[in-house]
């Protein structure tokens, strides 16, 4: 049995010169817990060429979605961003990764915090009807250099809004907070500043951050992880994982440089 499914990409969609998505079949025996990623890539001169990349598709739907960056001299996405419909990609079949509601202790609001294509992984639990089962909030923050690097997410936000079944279990619950740094946009700064100022919390007309109540899942720069990461263990928040969970739970964006 080969290491990787062949599945047949099925759409492609470009936002930026530098973000595209697309969807792709997804074999039935492949199984994986929303938040998760998995090694995808291209047959390269009869070679795997494999990169860890986060399903944005939720485990429910039939099809997968990926979304990822354009690097020019990237070995895989310098490739894989030309792909059209009716290629082969292939897809490592075990999933994994730390972004799982399991390995979060229970509590009422759920923080995704994202940057760039670190908002896959969210992509995905916001369409998890038991994260909504599990938490009374979700606020969902997608921090871009440029508005026009949120385009995805806001596609997403806004099907799942006008989604028959989904469109009501989330409408008193998820909330959809992007942000800018370069230019102007309604949301302003990083991630970072955002929190440690309450701008956010402001914004958003809730309560300041509670250890109480607030569990968090990061995704994204790896710079702006280590900062984050420093403020809530510094306001006694705990980092979970497979065996132990926690208050929060980390994992980078697989960003190709
Ligand atoms: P900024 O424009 O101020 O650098 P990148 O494209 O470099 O990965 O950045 C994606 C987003 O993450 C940008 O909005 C960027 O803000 C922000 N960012 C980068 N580093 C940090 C950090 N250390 N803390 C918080 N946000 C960061």
């Amino acid at each position: 049995m080969s290491a990787f499914y062949r599945e047949k990409v099925l759409s492609v969609q470009h936002w930026t010169d530098t973000l595209f998505s697309f969807r792709a079949t997804r074999d039935a025996g492949f199984r994986f817990l929303n938040g998760q990623f998995a090694m995808i890539g291209l047959e390269v001169d009869g070679r795997p060429l494999m990169r860890a990349y986060s399903m944005a598709s939720a485990n429910h739907e039939e099809e997968l979605e990926f979304f990822s960056i354009k690097v020019a001299h990237g070995p895989l996405t310098s490739r894989l961003q030309r792909i059209r419909q009716g290629d082969t990609i292939l897809v490592g079949r075990k999933a994994t990764g730390t972004l799982i509601t399991d390995n979060l202790i229970p509590g009422e609001r759920l923080l995704l915090l994202s940057t760039g294509t670190g908002l896959a992984p969210f992509a995905s639990l916001i369409k998890d009807p038991e994260v909504y089962d599990r938490f009374e909030r979700i606020v969902l923050v997608h921090g871009c250099r440029q508005v026009s690097e949120l385009a995805y997410g806001e596609e997403v936000v806004t099907k799942l809004r006008d989604d028959e079944l989904f469109g009501p279990l989330l409408a008193d619950k998820l909330v959809y907070y992007p942000t800018v740094t370069r230019e102007p946009f309604r949301n302003r700064g990083r991630i970072t500043d955002l929190i440690s100022s309450s701008q956010l919390f402001n914004d958003i007309g809730e309560r300041p951050l509670d250890l109480e109540t607030d569990r968090i899942m990061m995704c994204g720069s790896p710079a702006m992880l280590e900062e984050l990461r420093q403020m809530f263990d510094g306001r006694g928040f705990a980092e979970g994982n497979h065996s132990a969970p926690g208050h929060y739970v980390i994992e980078k964006a697989f960003v190709e440089r």
